[in-house]
């Protein structure tokens, strides 16, 4: 598909509402210069789309692109490596090491075309990506994601403390560029964007922390960072700043709060800071996988939906080993059904329709009008096969739909995917 005007005929399924899902079968989709425009039955298609070209998806799933709004590009190269320590161990022992290595471009070129490819072929339409502390580096990872066609954000990111030689910047040398880099991209990509990237409070000082407060000012850049991951994490800000009367008040001190910033994880965030985070409008990327597999803890996702806060999904590759976003939603089911058995009975686990909210329409609002086949919204959208999931049996489409969340990782066939109308390719 060569145009951004168009219609999609097949099987419609879309969240309208954080526990509804609409499944629409044999209609029409439409998209005019990359924005939804509506779905209708092929009979009543309005004049005005009916010169469009049409797509027939068949008996496919048409969804919503998926957002995954954390996630570590120079990770993925040892993505399902080292996944025996918690956090801070697991930073030390194996992540910084290898971030260290994307100083040479040779091996960022390597790596991020991997990550890029990979990316592009699957669910993914957006994400907000973290790099590393390096320009040259994280400039390459933004053409090659501005290549794919997807939307991102991505951060070259801040580090003055706590780390190895190879891995710390001093804090002006840190402004400086990423200053430098900020100046370098503007206007430079059309469907990439730079997010500030303070790693989180443990890897940069309150000087640097406050020069980034005043840069995203100056700049009208959103953020990124981690907050309240592992308690060990948490019990080593309360060291770091004990004037902040929770972690999140080490950021929000210096204005990096807000609905511009993405904040990961928050498995341990206070009453204090849930409030500090629905106050400011904050992001919460809820990362699952991740959360189990560094041993982190399970995230209170329910709490975030019950009150207010905004809440998107994040494979946070590689605390997560995977890329997938169908894994994502089914781990964040089973991570609240853990919750709900072994923590708190007052919360009750996310069903399906939920996760897949969280994964189109949670996070996408990240990014605007995002995660729905409705009038103004960006046509991001996924036409999947799901034949290889055999059954002995007709399913409807919604069970078809129920069971991609959960097995769409090992059985959904991707066939095509559109980010705001543009067709991306699969090959
Ligand atoms: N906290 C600080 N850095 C990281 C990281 O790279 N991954 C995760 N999961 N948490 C972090
Ligand atoms: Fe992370």
């Amino acid at each position: 598909m060569t145009s951004d005007s168009f219609v999609l005929k097949g099987n419609i399924c879309w969240s309208t509402s954080q526990t509804e899902v609409a499944c629409e079968e044999g209609v029409c989709a439409v998209c005019v210069g990359g924005t939804c425009a509506g779905v209708w039955d092929a009979a009543d298609l309005p004049d005005a789309y009916a010169g469009l070209p049409v797509v027939d998806c068949g008996d496919a799933l048409v969804i919503p692109g998926m957002n995954d709004i954390h996630v570590h590009a120079p990770q993925y190269a040892f993505r399902g490596i080292g996944m025996d320590r918690e956090l801070i161990e697991w930073l030390n022992t194996y992540t910084f090491p290898e971030e260290a290595r994307y100083r040479d471009l040779t091996y960022a070129e390597r790596a991020y075309s991997i990550f890029a490819d990979d990316l592009r072929r699957s669910p993914t339409c957006r994400a907000v990506v973290f790099g590393t502390i390096h320009v040259p580096a994280t400039r390459l990872l933004m053409d090659k994601l501005e290549a794919t066609g997807l939307v991102s954000y991505v951060g070259k990111v801040n580090m003055d403390r706590n780390a190895p030689l190879s891995l710390v910047e001093t804090s002006g040398a840190s402004a400086a560029a990423t200053r430098r880099w900020l100046d370098d991209v503007a206007g430079r990509y059309e469907r990439t964007r730079p997010i500030l990237t303070p790693r989180f409070t443990p890897s940069v000082t309150d000087g640097l922390m406050k020069d980034l407060g005043w840069i995203r000012e100056e700049f009208d850049v959103p953020v990124q960072s981690h907050l309240s991951e592992n308690l060990s994490e948490v019990a080593w800000v309360r060291e770091l700043c004990p004037w902040a009367s929770c972690y999140g008040a080490a950021y929000d001190r210096f204005g990096l709060l807000g609905p511009h910033t993405v904040m990961a994880h928050c498995v341990y965030s206070s009453d204090e800071e849930m409030g500090l985070l629905r106050r400011t409008g904050t992001y919460v990327a809820h990362c699952p996988q991740s959360n189990a597999q560094l041993a982190s803890g399970i995230a209170p996702v329910r709490r975030y939906l019950d009150e207010g806060l905004s809440v998107g999904l994040g494979t946070d590759v590689a605390g997560g080993a995977s890329l997938s976003m169908w894994r994502a939603m089914s781990d964040a089911v089973a991570a609240s059904k853990l919750r709900w058995r072994f923590v708190d009975q007052e919360l009750a686990p996310l069903t399906w329709q939920e996760a897949l909210w969280l994964a189109t329409v949670g996070g996408g609002s990240f990014f605007g009008f995002v995660g729905k086949f409705e009038e103004g919204y960006d046509f991001d959208a996924l036409v999947v096969d799901d034949s290889a999931l055999r059954a002995p049996r007709e399913l409807s489409v919604p069970e078809r739909l129920e069971r991609c969340v959960h097995l769409g990782s090992e059985g959904a066939r991707l066939v095509r995917k559109f980010v705001a109308g543009r067709e991306i390719d699969l090959a």
